[in-house]
């Protein structure tokens, strides 16, 4: 686990004004969360990080089950994955649950002393549930029905669906809850946004929205429903917008996202609380979210213990660094899904690791030798406290054919990939020795601690009404976040009702709906001594997604200490410039152009248009702290990181200049860097660092560790 260091917007403050820093650190976990309170410790500290694999007895005879497991343990894992998409094999008809099949391999692991995470089977409901009652099956916006065959073919918003899992689980949390085996759950596999337009949705919709809004009256008001004669007389009239239809009612395409995510995170709530009833806290419970970070429903189970994410690298679609970087995959993918799931839940890891091949991309390339164990310690490095590999035995038969496995198709023989996790393995178990388990990491490394404001609502509003389809909200976040992993910046993304106490600097990327309690919490964070970036598109609506009744985005004028004359957005044929320094940065997408207030610095003006010389870059000083306004989303990001590389100097921050694919993470008294660049890399260390493992010259998918001495 990662830790923070209290004091450091203390250090910053006096950085900036030149005094000499202080030295007293207190440690703190990290912010609270949902999953903070519930945290226990699930995994020793002392173990660093623990290892397993996923197994699927029933593809395969049970005569070989024993010989498996036995050579899952002979390689070094230390847990296995049972019973994902196996409800035909636990309830063959309904309500007869046939568990011995499991019995044996449980103790099986047992004897081979390894752990056991269950899973609850629910992405692949049995055919007799779905002939009986087809209804489950998902419903498509023209009506179409999905069928049995494949999976996630059901939706999280049919009642009969919903109770059918909840009876099975109700029985294998029975069967399972109480052994000592199983160290925990993880519910569904990789649950997402289900849109159905099924008439048990629709009417859960209706429901939820009488929840939110009481009376339709409100409702009308929220969605603006005057706009287009859109007015409703009642919750019973409203159906399902329909997503691929043009000009649906934005807020009510808002409301139906967040309709879903509840749809989704109360699903997997109800399944935690059924397997509760029978495993207390004895086991913890989790699920396996794809790291999507336009969807809502991460982080909003609030019974799970804590939440993981999985994660596949190599599927020909990531171009990577260099001619073949796509071996390696993009180089900030493994960083912002740490850092994305760290701060949400203090104990999270890696479900599903990619071990080789995978069939399903649009080409599916080999990874680079080494690039398999360089993702591992990749992983480690953000703080995850457990990896998991997808899967133990390459299938032979059914849709993922041609899939890698940790061994191959004779079901014993090492893979490439899965002699790397060999190796992981061991090196993790060599460094525990030497690690330093919840030690502080080094100063320089945690004065640059950055907090990345993220909402997904914004998201959502800003991609369903974009002004310029060359707009990318995913893509201007990265413009941020990849300078700060250069800078070798810890980075957690927060949500805006956590502690911002413990940034020294806050960066809220296109932060387009706010409100004035959080304006005035920045105000309060800044004057304090935080130093507060905010960008384009940032405060011009309020949380309904309304335009503020006042001058364009004008509550935030206070606290950018300018006013924003109006935008402009760019036809690709005829891009212009910003000039910073001497530098010009081109830009298409989104220029504000900003009118600073008395006092207020200009680091860069607009060039080559009727707006020449007017600012897109302002500073702003407020009691100990700053706001940054950058008003424009240039097309390489050049400037995004030469604004971000002039405020931590100002602030004395000891910024690095990794080059892209370099990064550099600390935990547990360790140094881990992990090199995804097409060339070799020297590492800037301090004399006499002692290396555990790796080199300080790193090749491409190298990794080095080391122990830190502050
Ligand atoms: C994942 C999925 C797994 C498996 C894997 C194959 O997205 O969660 O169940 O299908 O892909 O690469």
């Amino acid at each position: 686990m990662k830790y923070v260091i209290l004091s450091v917007i203390l250090l910053t403050a006096a950085a900036t004004k030149g005094q000499q820093k202080k030295s007293i650190v207190i440690e703190k976990p990290l912010i609270t969360t949902p999953y903070e309170l519930k945290t226990r410790p699930w995994f020793s500290d002392e173990q660093l990080i623990t290892t397993g694999v996923y197994y699927y007895p029933e593809h395969w005879d049970s005569l070989q089950w024993e010989r498996d497991i036995k050579n899952i343990a002979d390689m070094g894992f230390e847990f296995v994955h049972y019973a994902e998409f196996a409800w035909a094999q636990l309830e063959p008809e309904e309500g007869k649950y046939t568990f011995g099949w499991l019995d044996r391999v449980v103790e099986l692991a047992a004897r081979y002393n390894l752990k056991v995470i269950m899973c609850t089977s629910t992405a692949t409901p049995p055919v007799w549930l779905v002939r009986k009652h087809p209804d489950v099956l998902i419903t498509g916006e023209y009506g179409h029905r999905d069928d049995h065959g494949s999976r996630q073919h059901a939706s999280f918003s049919s009642n009969y669906y919903r109770s059918y899992s909840l009876t099975m689980i109700e029985e294998l949390a029975r069967r399972y809850g109480d052994n000592e085996q199983i160290i925990g759950w993880q519910l569904d596999n990789e649950p997402r946004a289900c849109y159905d337009y099924g008439d048990d949705a629709q009417q859960r919709f209706r429901d939820w929205l009488k929840q939110k809004y009481g009376t339709i009256n409100n409702l009308n008001k929220a969605w603006g429903t005057s706009f287009w004669s859109q007015l409703y007389n009642d919750f019973s009239q409203i159906n399902i917008p329909l997503r691929s239809r043009w000009g649906m009612n934005l807020h009510q395409r808002m409301d139906h996202n967040r309709f879903v995510a509840h749809e989704t995170a109360s699903f997997l709530d109800s399944q935690a609380q059924t397997i509760r009833k029978y495993a207390g806290h004895r086991q913890w419970i989790t699920t396996n979210y794809i790291p999507n970070y336009n969807e809502g429903y991460i982080g909003a189970s609030r019974d799970l213990d804590f939440i993981t994410y999985t994660k596949y690298m190599v599927a020909g679609s990531a171009q990577g660094i260099g001619h073949k970087g796509y071996r390696l995959g993009n180089a900030l993918s493994i960083a912002m899904s740490n850092d994305f799931f760290r701060p949400l839940s203090p104990t999270y890891g890696v479900m599903e690791l990619q071990p080789g091949q995978v069939n399903w991309g649009r080409v599916n390339p080999q990874p680079l030798p080494g690039v398999v164990r360089m993702w591992l310690w990749h992983v480690f490095a953000g703080g995850s406290e457990l990896a998991c590999t997808y899967r133990f035995r390459a299938p032979i038969y059914g849709f993922e054919q041609y899939h890698y496995g940790i061994v191959g198709y004779d079901g014993v023989t090492p893979t490439p990939g899965g002699l790397e996790y060999k190796q992981f393995i061991e090196e993790v178990k060599s460094l525990r020795e030497h690690a330093k388990p919840g030690a502080p990491v080094p100063l320089h490394y945690a004065a640059l601690k950055t907090g990345l404001l993220f909402n997904v609502e914004n998201s959502w509003a800003m991609e369903m009404n974009k002004q310029n389809f060359q707009w990318n909200t995913l893509g201007h976040f990265e413009k941020y976040y990849g300078p700060l992993k250069a800078f070798g910046a810890p980075v957690d993304f927060i949500r805006d009702t956590f502690d911002f106490s413990a940034y020294p600097v806050i960066i809220a990327p296109a932060y387009q709906q706010i409100d004035r309690d959080l304006i005035n919490k920045m105000i309060q964070y800044v004057r304090k001594g935080g130093n507060l970036v905010l960008t384009c598109r940032t405060g011009h609506q309020d949380r309904q997604g309304h335009l503020w009744e006042a001058p364009f985005a004008q509550p935030i004028y206070d606290l950018i200490g300018a006013e924003i004359e109006f935008y402009d957005l760019l036809m690709p044929q005829a891009s212009d410039t910003v000039i910073m320094g001497k530098k010009g940065y081109e830009w298409v997408t989104w220029g504000e152009i900003l009118k600073p207030r008395a006092g207020t610095e200009t680091w860069a003006v607009y060039s080559g248009d009727f707006y020449a010389g007017k600012p897109a870059v302002t500073l702003h000083r407020l009691g100990n702290g700053t706001v940054t306004y950058v008003g424009v989303d240039t097309k390489t990001g050049e400037l995004e990181r030469t604004v971000l590389k002039k405020l931590y100097t100002l602030l004395n921050l000891p910024v690095q200049d990794y080059p892209p694919g370099v990064m550099v993470e600390y935990r547990d008294g360790l140094g881990i860097a992990v090199n995804y660049s097409d060339k070799a890399y020297r590492l800037p260390l301090p004399e006499g660092t002692r290396i555990l493992i790796g080199d300080q010259n790193m090749p491409t998918a190298g990794v080095t560790v080391w122990k830190h001495a502050d």
